[in-house]
């Protein structure tokens, strides 16, 4: 049963990657409002390493989170005193960044007597169509970021249920090492979706790992090693070329995910035939093919097709206050000493993806 309280003012802190991230979520008469949600990229700090350094992330961090809090505070009207509960991200993630916001929102609870929640940054991609669209349970889950690949079946706040997961690289980190490789600037997703426009995705023939295979599991790295091959022996300093294996990239990608979630809606349907809706989350659910594709996939099997706005699909703190809000009102909370948890899957019992033989 979801508990509806009259009034709730939360505020979330996500550092568990390189966006330093706060938000406030209230919730009056049952209704959810995004009252502040402020992003700090540090992308500008990590561009001349290519990646994300997690030193620099964890100091980048603690040198933005005061003045984001502050000023998360101050446009939603509100004083530490008026909050109902402080969330943060507390894995999975760099360790570093976690300690950060945890140790934040935990001094913020202590002083003003506040309870606090770890929020697992899985779950709260998780539940993000719930602050968006008021989704009901259960719902099938693309979750598709930097990091991850997975399809859940959504049953409850806490009860996710793993159908398939990524063998090696996520979704994210193809297109990110992808743009690398093609020698375009980080987030590789938006850059290569960017660059894509116009290009002749079937110019490059790539691989699609694992298409048609059994079971709702992804592999990458096959596709990356390909993208290599392809950009060593491409001129990329000719702009047609540079979007014709940029189509090409984003397709591939795409059919591999729109080929395993078709796998897993035939296995949600049946274990969850009361289930209506697919939802998309996590970063690359920002992309507008994937999302446009999957609304078809849904469509075809009679399901609602749910993705969050492209700016709640990517690392955020309102999904982080709305995921604490989530568990508080079932009256969970955190002690002071909760640890950061860097590995935090969302169903401890999900198989571990092996490679098809
Ligand atoms: O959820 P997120 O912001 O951070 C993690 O939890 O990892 O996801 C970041 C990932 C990056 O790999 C980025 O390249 C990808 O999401 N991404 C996209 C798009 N926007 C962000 N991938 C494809 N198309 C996009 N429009
Ligand atoms: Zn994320």
């Amino acid at each position: 049963m979801m508990l509806i309280f009259d009034a709730m003012n939360i505020l979330g802190i996500e550092t568990s990657c390189d966006e330093t991230a706060v938000a406030v979520v209230s919730v009056a008469a049952g209704r959810p409002e995004i009252r502040a949600n402020l992003v700090q990229s540090q992308l500008a700090e990590h561009a001349p390493y290519g990646g994300v350094v997690p030193e620099i992330a964890a100091r980048a961090h603690l040198d933005h989170l005061q003045s984001l809090i502050r000023e998360a505070l101050a446009a939603a009207g509100l004083g530490f005193g008026d909050l109902d509960g402080v969330a943060a991200a507390a894995g999975p993630g760099l360790i570093g960044g976690l300690i950060v916001g945890t140790m934040a929102a935990k001094g913020i609870a202590w002083a003003a007597g506040k309870p606090f929640v770890a929020v697992n940054h899985l779950e709260a991609h998780a539940l993000t169509a719930r602050l968006t669209d008021a989704l009901e349970f259960p719902y099938l889950l693309l979750l598709v970021s930097g990091g991850h690949s997975q399809l859940l079946i959504c049953e409850g706040v806490g009860a996710y249920r793993q159908l398939g997961a990524t063998l090696d690289d996520a979704a994210g980190e193809a297109f990110d090492k992808s743009a690398k490789l093609m020698g375009l600037p980080q987030p590789g997703g938006p850059m290569i979706a960017a660059a894509a426009r116009g290009g002749n995705p079937r110019r490059f023939p790539l691989p699609r790992p694992m298409l048609g295979r059994d079971g709702c599991d992804f592999s990458f790295s096959g596709l990356k090693t390909a993208i290599r091959e392809r950009a060593v022996a491409s001129d990329l300093a000719d702009p047609r070329t540079v979007a014709d294996l940029a189509a090409a990239v984003e397709l591939a990608i795409c059919d591999a995910l729109v080929d395993r979630t078709a796998k897993a809606v035939r296995v949600f349907r049946d274990r969850c035939p009361a289930g209506a809706s697919l939802v998309a989350a996590g970063g690359v659910a920002a992309n507008t093919q994937l999302r446009s594709r999957l609304a078809a996939l849904a469509a075809d099997f009679g399901l609602a097709f749910v993705s969050p706005p492209p700016a709640l699909c990517t690392d955020n703190g309102a999904m982080i206050a709305w995921a604490g809000l989530e568990r508080l009102r079932l009256g969970l909370s955190d002690p002071l000493d909760a640890p950061v948890r860097p590995r935090w899957p969302l169903d401890p019992d999900a198989h571990t993806p092996k490679p098809p033989r």
